[in-house]
């Protein structure tokens, strides 16, 4: 993700929003902190899920490289939020933000141009303080989701991950797509990945699998540049 810049993930429910967030997170140290507002998961189980992928959560936290902040469900009134977000920000100078299920925060403002002016000038200002931001958000749909166009995300983000399911055949496939990245080309075809106790792992894109099967060479080097297999 480009410094500096904000990005939604959008999936539906398990499709591994946290995750994401949590990998964000992880790429963190005491000097260039993160931070992680959880809207569902309480700390504790945070820490846990962290661990069930490989990451010390718990260790970032008591070396000061990472910090949780918990937001119970319908206790926060959204300006509350926009306020702690801040000051927390402030006072930690977190170079990483994770707001984790946006949507928990969203749901109580009902007037969606109130909403759009709130996450803009929040997520100007966070940004102003020189972080880089993830945003998770649940979708309802499972498959590829026709829903983005619109809603409070358009012309907030500068990228936008899409994290949703594939049929192909009776076997439902995890899949990451890349919708948008600022200033930049990408590779618009999806990825599968699964998630494992070593967190997500993208499996290689059709034509890319260069790696040999039947020994034990593995070629270094860009993937896509062949190999020795
Ligand atoms: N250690 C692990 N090994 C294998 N799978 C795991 C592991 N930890 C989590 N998972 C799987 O990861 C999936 C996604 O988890 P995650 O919490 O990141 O999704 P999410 O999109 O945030 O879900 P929600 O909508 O409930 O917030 C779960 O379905 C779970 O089965
Ligand atoms: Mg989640």
């Amino acid at each position: 993700m480009p410094e500096h810049s904000a990005t939604a993930v959008l999936g539906p429910a398990g499709s591994g929003k946290t995750t994401v967030g949590l990998h964000f997170a992880a790429d963190a140290a005491p000097d260039a902190p993160s931070l992680f507002f959880s809207f569902y998961e309480k700390p504790g189980r945070l820490v846990r899920k962290a661990a069930g992928i490989g990451i010390d959560l718990e260790g970032m936290i008591d070396s000061g490289a990472a910090k949780i902040v918990w937001f119970a469900p319908g206790e926060y009134m959204i300006d509350e939020i926009g306020r702690t977000a801040i000051r927390e920000a402030e006072a930690s100078g977190a170079k990483r933000i994770v707001f984790d299920g946006l949507n928990a925060a969203c749901r109580p403002l009902a007037d969606d141009i109130r909403l759009g002016a709130f996450l803009r000038a929040l997520n100007d200002r966070l940004l102003a303080l020189g972080a880089t931001i993830v945003y998770t958000y649940e979708v309802s749909q499972l498959f590829f989701p026709e829903v983005l166009a619109s809603g409070q995300f358009s012309g907030l983000v500068d990228n936008t991950l899409l994290l949703h399911y594939s049929l192909t055949g009776p076997t439902v496939e995890r899949r990451a797509t890349l919708l948008k990245v600022r200033d930049s080309d990408f590779d618009h075809r999806g990825c599968s990945y699964r998630i494992t106790p070593d967190g997500l792992v993208l499996e290689p894109l059709e034509g890319e699998k260069i790696y040999p099967t039947t020994t034990d060479a593995v070629p270094t080097g860009p993937v896509g540049t062949g190999g020795t297999g």
